[in-house]
């Protein structure tokens, strides 16, 4: 017989088919989680207690995928070579991203932290599964993309519920992806989605450190609307 796969969450050991209803409290709290969500690059060196990232990609594996395919793929890297990889893959690909830059930028790219992966006690990267049979193709025929898009939905997720735990975490595409999934050994199949650190932050803010840097500024909504 297939074992079934359950979560070992709080929520998967809810009854399944009750009322729930969130209370303004509850959306007020919500809101507070987005605004304080962070791209965290600035990690405090202790490390996560035992068994939390597991417990975070279990709260990931709720978020929603196309067909119910469920294609992402975490693979949790401890080892230090592999690690020692990444990192070396990343100062080759910002040194070229820094070269890249026109003459007015260059400067304050150079200063961007862009990484924390010295510091960050812990570190995964995610990919999509392209060759997944689980979902049986719906909703891939005409957009078979619809398997990465699947993959970013459970980081977003696993991004926020960090944050509820007071985990900051820290997306890293500054990489070669066809050298990252040789650092991890992975399968052909398996598309490159994205690296990450996880760590307790040094600080919180409500402020992208893009925008603290000066690189980038946050718009409003009414800029992204159109009817
Ligand atoms: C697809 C994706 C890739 C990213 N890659 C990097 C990266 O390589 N390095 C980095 O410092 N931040 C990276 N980020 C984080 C963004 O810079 C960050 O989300 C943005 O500046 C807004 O800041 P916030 O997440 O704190 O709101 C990435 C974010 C996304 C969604």
């Amino acid at each position: 017989m297939k074992a079934r796969l359950r979560p070992h969450t709080e929520a998967a050991e809810t009854p399944t088919r009750r009322t729930v209803e969130f209370d303004h409290a509850f959306r007020a709290r919500l809101r507070e989680l987005l605004v304080w969500r962070r791209d965290v690059r600035r990690f405090r060196r202790d490390g996560l207690p035992n068994g939390a990232l597991e417990t975070l990609i279990d709260l990931a594996c709720l978020a929603p995928s196309v067909g119910l395919s469920q294609p992402w793929r975490f693979v949790i890297v401890d080892d230090c070579a592999r690690r020692a990889a990444i990192r070396e893959n990343f100062a080759t690909c910002n040194a070229q991203a820094l070269a890249a830059q026109d003459s007015c930028r260059a400067g304050t790219y150079a200063r961007l932290k862009l990484a924390g992966l010295e510091e960050a006690p812990a570190h995964f990267a995610v990919f999509a599964d392209r060759s997944t049979t689980q979902g049986h193709g719906l909703g891939r025929r005409t957009m078979p993309e619809m398997i990465e898009y699947s993959a970013v939905t459970a980081v977003h997720t696993i991004w926020l519920a960090a944050r509820a735990q007071g985990i900051g975490m820290g997306w890293v595409s500054i990489l070669d992806p066809a050298a990252v999934a040789e650092i991890l050994d992975v399968p052909a199949e398996w598309k490159f989605i994205g690296y990450f650190c996880l760590g307790y932050p040094q600080t919180d803010d409500t402020t992208p450190e893009l925008e603290r840097a000066g690189w980038e500024e946050r718009r409003s909504a009414a800029i992204v609307i159109r009817r």
